[in-house]
């Protein structure tokens, strides 16, 4: 027979979503360039608005009717809200807050999904009931661990690291899986089905947070990464549901680039992925990690500007103190300062430096670093024994030599800056307040190393003035 069109609409729409997913992928490809990550993000979300639009317009029921226009009515007085919503809340967020917020989006993302799959629940015995069930309980998930995650991350949730909570966890997933294996089974009586739906949802709710709560705090990035992969899976799940190929496309490439940067995560920080979630590590607690004796010697500004100032090959090691001082502009004039006098300034950076993945790159591009002038800590860290002067500004855990040689602490095993093998170190921080996972750290104390301590953007303000005034 020959291939008949018969309804253009419904071949429109197909379209739309290849469309959109390739947009899609557009999108994500240049997001891993800070200079393309802006353009990377339009693309993707115009993917996304084509795809809604078209939905909205084409759609179809089984019964082959379109949406009513009172539902296209509210579907749009919603998006209105939540876009306001949005827009005031990505203004308002302070660049070093920004986990929090993909946190915050990461447990919307896995309710949206969770209610679909709640809603849809139909009759026990249907064909995708399978795919319902586990759409529910991954969003689930999803939604209570990204609040935990949020509320951890702003302080406000301490971590729980009782020796229990491993078997807790482990029997709630004991659970979860028993559940949806027994819910899958032919059952004659469709309200104890839809009773033990609710219960799924329960226990789904009650795992994603004693899975959380035990994580050390320092290990949240990978987790929220994870949360992330899981909302995705969830919402390709919901997508399914619908057979709605867009959100089935969304959600694998969410769910795939989540669990790739987890994994890369994990690598970078010499752990796997097990480890990270049954072994906690870091944390705000202030445990662990060895007491370190020795003293601290400090430099002045004009010393420091004539180190800088005569040298040939400087290291700016960024960590989360460069960036909670907005410093990033004043930091790249140094290194245009030092650069145009003939100093070889680049910048070493650490994959979890800051608070979030990229982070220090994204902050050095909004400065207009040359994206060529970062360097890898991979890359950067062969040649640091050739480096006069190696500049930490609010970097610690990242430079910490505790990761090498301390087995007893809570970051060992983790690779770091070898910030401690150049000539020189100059260290600019406020005091001696200590990094995310609340450890001291033996490269203050180092013979080579001379602290500047004061307010990052300060301080580096100075010591351009100081560099500026010589010739
Ligand atoms: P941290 O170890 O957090 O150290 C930052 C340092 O900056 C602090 O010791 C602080 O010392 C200093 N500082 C803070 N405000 C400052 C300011 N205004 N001016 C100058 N210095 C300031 O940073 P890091 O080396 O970038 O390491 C990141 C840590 O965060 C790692 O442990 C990582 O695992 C964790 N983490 C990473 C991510 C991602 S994905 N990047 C997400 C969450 C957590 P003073 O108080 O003495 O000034």
């Amino acid at each position: 027979m020959p291939f008949e069109i018969t309804d253009a609409g419904m071949v429109f729409l197909d379209l739309s979503y290849l469309i959109a997913a390739v947009m899609f992928v557009i999108g994500l490809k240049m997001l891993s360039r800070p200079d393309k990550a802006r353009a990377g993000n339009v693309w993707a979300a115009a993917g996304m608005l084509l795809a809604m639009i078209t939905t909205l317009i084409f759609h179809k029921n089984a019964e082959g009717q379109n949406i009513a226009f009172q539902n296209i009515l509210l579907v749009l007085a919603v998006i209105a809200v939540a876009s306001v919503m949005g827009i005031v809340i990505a203004r308002r967020v302070k660049m070093t807050a920004m986990p929090q917020l993909v946190s915050l989006f990461n447990a919307t993302g896995g309710i949206a999904s969770a209610l679909v799959a709640l809603i849809e629940s139909g009759d026990p015995g249907n064909n995708s009931q399978m795919v319902t069930l586990l759409g529910m309980a991954t969003g689930s998930i999803a939604f209570s661990g990204s609040l935990i995650a949020y509320g951890k991350l702003d302080g406000k949730i301490r971590d729980w690291l009782s020796p229990l909570m491993k078997y807790i966890n482990l029997s709630l997933l004991l659970i979860l899986i028993a559940m949806i294996v027994f819910m899958l089974l032919p059952m004659a009586d469709p309200g104890l089905f839809k009773m033990l739906v609710y219960v799924l949802f329960f226990f789904s709710i009650v795992y994603g947070i004693t899975f959380v709560m035990p994580i050390g705090g320092a290990d949240m990035p990978v987790v929220i990464s994870l949360l992330n992969a899981l909302t995705g899976i969830a919402a390709a799940l919901a997508g399914f549901i619908y057979s709605n190929q867009a959100m089935i496309l969304g959600g694998i490439l969410v769910g795939a680039a989540g669990m790739v940067l987890t994994l890369l995560m994990c690598r970078a920080m010499n752990r796997s992925l097990l480890n990270v979630i049954v072994g906690s590590f870091g944390g705000h607690t202030g445990e662990g990690g060895r007491q370190v004796a020795g003293s601290i010697r400090e430099i002045s500004l004009s010393d420091a500007g004539i180190l800088l100032n005569y040298s040939q090959k400087v290291v700016i090691v960024p960590g989360y103190g460069l960036a909670a001082a907005q410093a990033q502009h004043i930091c790249s004039e140094l290194d245009t300062l030092l650069s145009d006098r003939g100093v070889d300034v680049r910048y070493a950076i650490h994959p979890v430096a800051g608070r979030m993945p990229g982070h220090m790159n994204v902050l050095l591009a909004e400065a207009n670093v040359p994206y060529e002038k970062l360097v890898e800590m991979d890359h950067i860290n062969p040649d640091m024994p050739n480096v006069d002067v190696v500049i930490v500004i609010g970097a610690n855990d990242v430079v910490n030599p505790a990761a090498l040689d301390d087995p007893s602490g809570p970051i060992y095993g983790m690779p770091i800056i070898l910030a401690h093998a150049a000539k020189n170190i100059i260290v600019i921080k406020r005091g001696m307040g200590k990094g995310y996972a609340a450890i001291e750290n033996s490269l203050f104390f180092n013979d080579k190393t001379r602290m500047l301590f004061g307010h990052a953007k300060e301080i580096l303000q100075k010591l351009v003035t100081e560099i500026k005034g010589m010739e």
